[in-house]
This record gives structure tokens, C-alpha cells and sequence, in this order.
């Protein structure tokens, strides 16, 4: 009925992998997309999808990476996204949060991803922190690219700019905090842009913000939307699941 479509599933963070997978099934989640955006956690997320059927991998070196990151990593990663678990590249993107020392490699790292994604006919996955303005210039360089913007902070105006791009809107537990901007934003951008994520185990929804986050969480956000658009739980379900099955060609 959902899908996380955005959630780091390391063993560092969780010790019992099959405890998670069995409480979201029981939550009704059929199916998450783990994002391995380091080179440890590439592997471990691509091992992770090989061993259970309805684990998808996106893959793909975060901004946070720039400066370590090499060409022969790049090199192993093109090979390794025709893993058939593989369903996008990312995250990927800009974060000048902590300041733009680096901010050359990042654009560079982000651009060579954007070209692998495009040779490659797959979607990516955005991270954009303090970057709007950089992100939209870099992805309007490649308009055959789709995605998804992962974790959306921002205004209406950047999220239906990036709509415009073919993007789709990535909305998890912030939703759901106290004084979010994202209810307004959202019920602007309509249920057919948006794709459900946790980013476990960070972004705890309400009222377990603050502890680890879990894909089984995600029923919580849909509670939220579905509040926002008065309409059914099982629609937010059938809707949001229908836009990631379509973008991330999940089967
Ligand atoms: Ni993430």
C-alpha cells in the first residue's frame, strides 16, 4: 500500500535488518528504496537488495562525499547501477550548509552524476541543502533528467519550478513538525507530484520526533496528507505509490 521511497538501512543504525522489514510490512509498506550515497554504504545497500525482493537501491555519491570521492569510484558506480535492484542514482545534489569551501568539487561531482544518469536513461535523487539557487542551475542542464527532490525545504514557487523540470516533490516526516511551512506547500503542489520518504532513521515524524525513524513510520505522513487533501488513507497510498512505481520503474 506505501513506499518509502527514501531511507538509509545500515546495519550501524539498525541490528536486526528482518525485525524492520516484518514491521513495515505489518504497517503496510510493501516496498522502500535505500539510498547508498557513500562508498560503504553502497555497498551494503546493494547487498541488502540483492537478499530481499521488495528492497530497491538508488545509488550515488552524496555533496558530502566531494572531496574523496575518485574517478575510479565513479567508474565501479556506472558498473554498478545495471544491478537490476538499481532504480536511480543519488543522493546526489549540493549542501552548503556547513559553508561552500568546496563547493567547485560538489558542482563537478554533481554534474558527473547528472551525465551518468542521463547515458544511463535513470532518474536521480536531489539532496539540496542552502542551494536552491546552484541545484535548479545544474538540473536545467540536463532537461532529458527526471527525479525526485529529496526531502523538499523550500517555497511553493522553487517546488513547482522544479515540477516544471519533471520533478517529483520527496515529503517525509517534517510534514509533520510543528511550525513546517510544508502543509501549505503541498496542498499547492496537488498529491500527483509527491513521493513518500522517511530518510530513516533520520526526520522522526510527530510524535516520535527525536527517536530513530523507521519506514514504518511512513503511515503517519500519509495521515497527514490525507488530512491536508480530506481524502482516504488508501488514497494517499494508491496515489503516492503510483508515482514512484511510475518514476523509479519499480516491478
Ligand atoms: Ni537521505
Amino acid at each position: 500500500m506505501f513506499i518509502d521511497t527514501h531511507c538509509h538501512l545500515s546495519s550501524d543504525d539498525y541490528d536486526d535488518i528482518d525485525l524492520v522489514l516484518s514491521e513495515n510490512a505489518d504497517n503496510g509498506i510493501d516496498k522502500i528504496i535505500i539510498s547508498g550515497c557513500t562508498k560503504e554504504s553502497i555497498v551494503e545497500s546493494l547487498k541488502l537488495s540483492k537478499s530481499y525482493k521488495n528492497v530497491f537501491v538508488t545509488i550515488g555519491y552524496h555533496p558530502s562525499e566531494a572531496s574523496i570521492v575518485t574517478d575510479a569510484d565513479l567508474k565501479k558506480l556506472e558498473e554498478d547501477i545495471h544491478n537490476s535492484k538499481v532504480v536511480g542514482i543519488g543522493e546526489i545534489g549540493l549542501d552548503y550548509h556547513y559553508g561552500k569551501k568546496n563547493m567547485k568539487e560538489q558542482k563537478s561531482l554533481f554534474r558527473k552524476q547528472m551525465e551518468m544518469a542521463l547515458r544511463n536513461k535513470l532518474p536521480v535523487v536531489i539532496h539540496s541543502r542552502d542551494a536552491t539557487q546552484d541545484t535548479i542551475e545544474i538540473l536545467k542542464e540536463f532537461p532529458e533528467v527526471v527525479g525526485d527532490i529529496h526531502c523538499f525545504s523550500g517555497s511553493v514557487e522553487t517546488a513547482l519550478i522544479y515540477i516544471s523540470m519533471g520533478y517529483k516533490i520527496g515529503i517525509g516526516g517534517v510534514l509533520t513538525f510543528k511550525n513546517s511551512n510544508l502543509p501549505t506547500i503541498v496542498k499547492k503542489i496537488g498529491l500527483e507530484n509527491i513521493l513518500l520518504e522517511t530518510d530513516a532513521p533520520y526526520l522522526t515524524p510527530e510524535p516520535f520526533r527525536g527517536k530513530k525513524n523507521s519506514s514504518k513510520y511512513i503511515p503517519i505522513i500519509a495521515k497527514k496528507l490525507a488530512d491536508i487533501f480530506q481524502i482516504s488513507l488508501d488514497e494517499v497510498g494508491k496515489t503516492t505509490s503510483f508515482n514512484s512505481i511510475h518514476l523509479f520503474d519499480l516491478r
